[in-house]
């Protein structure tokens, strides 16, 4: 019996350690925004490449390198970077992201979803399509940038 109560309390105490360095190793909101901006700006280079791309006269290597890119990002789950309470404050710079994505999460979950949807797309036009079809699929890709910048991002 004594060996059970030790073995418990071994096992509370390790639970407790562990849950403590957790609730620890939470990110800050500052670091949350960080990402979140990195994340974007990073969606940006590739969009940026493409668009070089696309105006050269259809380089599908660069392209689909780019696609796939912006497809595992956009799989990758967003969401966990917008937490309550970071429609304020400092990433790499003043947050830009509008308290309306909390109040209007309906319509932020509807943007979000045609965005993954549309860089899935993307991503197996570029791979396959010809260049009017990659065109095509690109400019649906960049209307939910449009979409999701026009109710949810602050302009200067
Ligand atoms: C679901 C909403 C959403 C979608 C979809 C979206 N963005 Fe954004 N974007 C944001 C928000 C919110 C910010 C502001 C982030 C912040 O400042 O915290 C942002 C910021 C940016 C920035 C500036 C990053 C910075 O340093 O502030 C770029 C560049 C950008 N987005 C490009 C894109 C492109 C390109 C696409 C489409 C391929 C896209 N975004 C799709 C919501 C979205």
């Amino acid at each position: 019996m004594q060996q059970y109560f030790r073995k418990t309390c071994g096992a509370l105490a390790l639970l407790c350690l562990s849950t403590g360095a957790l609730a620890q190793e939470a990110p800050k909101p500052e670091q949350i925004i960080k990402w979140r901006q990195s994340v974007y700006q990073t969606i940006g280079w590739e969009c940026g490449r493409i668009r070089i791309s696309l105006d050269k006269g259809f380089e599908r290597e660069e392209v689909k390198k780019a696609a796939d890119a912006i497809a595992a990002i956009a799989n990758s789950g967003l969401g966990a970077l917008y937490v309550p309470g970071t429609d304020k404050g400092k990433g790499w710079h003043d947050t830009t992201l509008k308290p309306e994505f909390f109040s209007n999460a309906a319509k932020a979950t509807e943007i979000a979803r045609s965005f993954v949807k549309e860089a899935n797309d993307f991503a197996r036009v570029a791979a396959t399509g010809d260049a009017a079809t990659v065109k095509s699929q690109f400019g649906k890709l960049t209307q939910t940038c449009k979409s999701c910048h026009d109710e949810f991002r602050k302009r200067d």
